[in-house]
């Protein structure tokens, strides 16, 4: 499930095309209509759907036609790859256990927003990415794993969020395996 650029999915499904990797694609859902990581999508061939929130009476709503949808194409791990939106907690409870997401900070520390910012703001050598579990309180399920990047010294918000990014791109497809695996 994506909201924008989808450079986490992209990696997701280089990995399932390129590896014997234990899992297929069955679909890529949006909330956001012009998210680019959709067309990337198709250009897979792969299922496409959006799912926005004002096309609902409310959250829950919202994310019961999700359930519906990835239930229809036969779903039975739910990827978060920068889904910018907070699932409803009866979501969360359906899929524990079969949905996860991609983080980037090694949590707990720094959940929510502007993670680079915020580890550059605290002088910290040590940034990185989590792949967890989702449960309904933000940024607070079981790790499943964590790459650490450096802070270099004459690092920005920009030049720290794409070594980030490059780690997360590694990382993602080595946690869903890892979740495959020992499920
Ligand atoms: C990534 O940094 C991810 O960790 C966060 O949102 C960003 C999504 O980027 N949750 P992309 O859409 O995968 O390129």
């Amino acid at each position: 499930m994506i909201s924008g650029r989808g450079s986490n999915m992209s990696a997701l499904i280089e990995a399932v095309e390129a590896t014997d990797f234990p899992a297929q694609i069955v679909g890529v859902i949006s909330n956001k209509p012009d998210a680019t990581g959709l067309e990337t999508a198709k250009n897979h061939g792969l299922n496409t759907a959006v799912h926005a929130l004002k096309s609902y009476a409310d959250k829950t709503t919202t994310d019961r036609a999700i359930t519906a949808n990835l239930e229809q194409w036969g779903a039975e791990i739910v990827c978060l790859a920068g889904f910018m939106r907070i699932v409803s907690d009866e979501f969360a409870k359906h899929w524990q256990g079969r949905l996860i997401n991609i983080h980037p900070s090694l949590l707990p520390k720094y959940k929510g927003l502007n993670t680079h910012q915020r580890a550059l703001d605290a002088g910290d050598k040590v940034h990185g990415a989590t792949v967890h579990h989702v449960v309904p309180e933000l940024d607070a399920g079981p790790v499943i794993v964590q790459q650490e990047v450096p802070i270099l010294p004459d690092d920005n918000v920009e030049t720290l969020e794409n070594r980030v990014l490059q780690a997360e791109h590694l990382l993602y497809p080595a946690a869903l395996a890892k979740l495959i695996r020992t499920h």
